[in-house]
């Protein structure tokens, strides 16, 4: 392990774009230096490591891995601590998201579903436990309103986001009283990358309290919350939707 860096260290998952990538700007600016996690957006990942440098020297590590592959997530703590030698927050943000209707799902979807949003959050979480122990750090997992209330056609990704959120509260449960374990479930704040909507807009703001979409910046503001300011917060799980759960 390196000698411990002086500031505050995170890691995300999924960094390089979307919520991710602003989740990654809003804990710099907030003094973190990062390890951005990232699988196939290495030109996303540099520009906004080269973005993040030029704020403050020395603040940022790539690490690339299909998280898929259960020997990648220790290899990638071990290469975290070698460069930072401490780790004070993990962000579980990476996700694969996309239709499984029934009559149709196979266990390939199955497999890709609960790799990234249950299987490598609680094995790099795992990994995490010693030095988020050394540092009293915290977790952060980002869920899903759907885990809840199931979205049509997704019954597997639903799946998936509900392991995650009972993982949120088992490791809550036992990693205290050193590590805070919360997660974020956001309504939708940003349409899938191949344009198809999680569900139809004007439907969505019309059962909306707040009468707006969020935004990625909504979730991250929630993140930093819980990984700063909420000391005596663990397993939960903030609704980030505007208010959308409460109506039926
Ligand atoms: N967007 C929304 O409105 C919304 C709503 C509710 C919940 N959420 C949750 O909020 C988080 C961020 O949302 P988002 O829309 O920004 O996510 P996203 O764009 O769908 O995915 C984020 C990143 O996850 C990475 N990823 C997926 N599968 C992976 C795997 N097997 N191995 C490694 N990396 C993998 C991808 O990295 P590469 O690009 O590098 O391959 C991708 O860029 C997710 O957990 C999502 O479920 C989002």
């Amino acid at each position: 392990m390196s000698p411990r860096h002086d500031r505050p260290v995170a890691l995300i998952t999924g960094a390089g774009r979307r919520v991710g990538a602003v989740i990654a700007r809003t804990l710099h600016a907030a003094g973190y230096d990062l390890a951005l996690h990232y699988r196939r957006s290495a030109d996303d990942v540099h520009a906004l490591a080269d973005e993040l440098e030029r704020q403050r020297g020395d603040s940022t590590l790539l690490l690339q891995a299909e998280l898929a592959e259960l020997p990648a997530l220790p290899a990638m703590l071990e290469r975290l601590l070698a460069h930072y030698g401490r780790l004070d927050a993990l962000v579980n943000n990476a996700s694969a998201f996309f239709p499984t209707p029934l009559g149709t799902a196979t266990p390939q979807q199955w497999n890709e579903l609960f790799a990234s949003n249950a299987q490598a959050p609680f094995f790099l979480s795992q990994a995490a436990i010693p030095a988020l122990r050394a540092a009293r750090g915290g977790i952060v997992n980002m869920i899903d309103i759907y885990a809840e209330r199931p979205l049509a056609n997704h019954p597997i990704y639903c799946m998936a986001k509900a392991a995650h959120a009972a993982m949120t509260r088992s490791l809550a449960l036992e990693l205290g009283p050193e590590i805070r374990v919360n997660g974020v479930a956001p309504g939708a704040v940003m349409w899938p990358s191949d344009g198809k909507p999680y569900d139809d807009q004007q439907a969505m703001l019309a059962r909306t309290p707040l009468q707006r979409a969020g935004t990625p910046e909504d979730v991250a503001g929630t993140v930093l919350w819980l990984l700063r300011d909420a000391p005596f917060v663990t397993g939960q799980i903030i609704r980030v939707d505007g208010g959308r759960t409460l109506s039926v």
